[in-house]
């Protein structure tokens, strides 16, 4: 059924006048990328969200924007500058492509965004549901976000049973989701189809738990008449992520200033680019970086969980503490970096978490990080 463009007989033609009318009575509003056109900002905030909570993006938002008010700016900075911003988001290949982007709208498209949603996805890092998400909010585009929420919310909604592991369903529910737009909407009414959309899923379709009674669907969700709303959507295959333990080095220079030694990860695979503590797989294998005396006097400090896509890892630092620089260095392409300037570093979120805690244990409670 690809290819649909009219409204099909068994899909309910109240869904979105229904969304549109619940999201200006009850959805979010008032968040700093709404009501604007821009889609320089659009854009940010959408790469920012995607797998981020609105409240952490909140403030990563606000400082991007200072440092990089324009396009213009964003792709004038250094690579290193840009990750060090992003620093604690998490998924850094977002950070990667969002500047990668932005030199290419200013050297490939005179500095504008291309205005419609197919355009918008010949960018880099810009999939489907962004670009639409980005056509519809900045140019009123007549086209369906189709995120995770979305799937949840459609799926229910018509109690879809296709496994959207395989690409038929997939494009069946695109398909649907495109169908179920609502008939020759103002651009507010896309804008407020699609900040629905996703409103409906974050705070109400909820994957666990979900708020039927307080849905404006619940009148004409198949899910919810079948009893069991949490069925959808179907689940065929659970990701499996595979357990690791890593040891990290964290040396620590006193002195006048702390500094901790930092080597850069390599191009290619978890935490690229960024600038993290030494890692070893085995703790013989840290130990063994070390001159006999100084593995003798690490301090194991209390290991910390934190989930990638593909792994679970599990984090065990080994504090040295140090008065005076070795020498010569045990490690290639590594730095001291005084504590105080760690913000300019793109740094992993547990080990950013993990210098915070070194330098300030009083403030911080334990915790079990994630995504990044
Ligand atoms: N998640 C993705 N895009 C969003 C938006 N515009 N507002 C709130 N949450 C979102």
């Amino acid at each position: 059924m690809s290819g649909v463009v009219g409204r099909r007989a068994d899909l309910p033609s109240t869904f979105a006048p229904l969304l549109i009318d619940w999201q200006r009575r009850a959805g979010r509003s008032g968040l700093p990328w709404q009501g604007i056109r821009d889609p320089y900002r659009v854009w940010l905030s959408e790469v920012m969200l995607q797998q981020t909570q609105v409240s952490t993006v909140l403030s990563y938002y606000a400082r991007f924007l200072d440092r990089f008010p324009d396009v213009h700016a964003l792709a004038a900075a250094e690579a290193d500058e840009v990750m060090a911003l992003w620093s604690g988001l998490g998924y850094y290949s977002r950070a990667r492509n969002l500047h990668r982007c932005a030199q290419a709208v200013v050297n490939s498209h005179g500095g504008e965004f291309p205005s419609t949603a197919a355009g918008l996805e010949t960018l880099p890092g810009i999939g489907a549901s962004t670009a639409a998400a980005i056509a519809s909010f900045c140019f009123g585009e007549r086209v369906s976000i189709v995120d995770g929420n979305v799937r949840r919310v459609l799926t229910r909604l018509l109690a879809f049973e296709g496994d959207l592991a395989q690409a038929t369903p997939q494009r069946e529910l695109w398909d649907i989701a495109q169908a179920l737009l609502p008939i020759n909407p103002s651009a507010d009414d896309m804008t407020a189809y699609t900040q629905g959309l996703m409103d409906l899923g974050a705070t109400v379709c909820t994957r666990s738990r979900p708020a039927c009674g307080q849905c404006p669907m619940q009148g004409i969700c198949r899910a919810r008449q079948s009893g069991d709303p949490q069925r959808f959507p179907v689940k065929t295959r659970t990701l499996k992520r595979r357990h690791e333990s890593w040891w990290l080095l964290l040396l620590r220079l006193g002195g006048e200033r702390d500094r901790f030694w930092l080597q850069r990860r390599p191009a290619s695979g978890i935490w690229a680019s960024l600038f993290c503590l030494p890692v070893y797989g085995h703790e013989d294998d840290a130990r063994s970086a070390l001159p006999p005396a100084s593995a003798d006097a690490l301090v194991p400090l209390d290991a910390v969980s934190h989930s990638l896509t593909h792994r679970e890892l599990r984090l065990h630092p080994l504090l040295l503490e140090l008065d005076v620089e070795p020498e010569p260095a045990v490690w290639p392409d590594g730095q001291w970096v005084d504590a105080a300037l760690l913000d300019q570093y793109g740094l992993p979120a547990p080990v950013k978490l993990l210098l915070q805690r070194l330098m300030e244990p009083d403030l911080f409670a334990p915790a079990k990080t994630r995504g990044s």
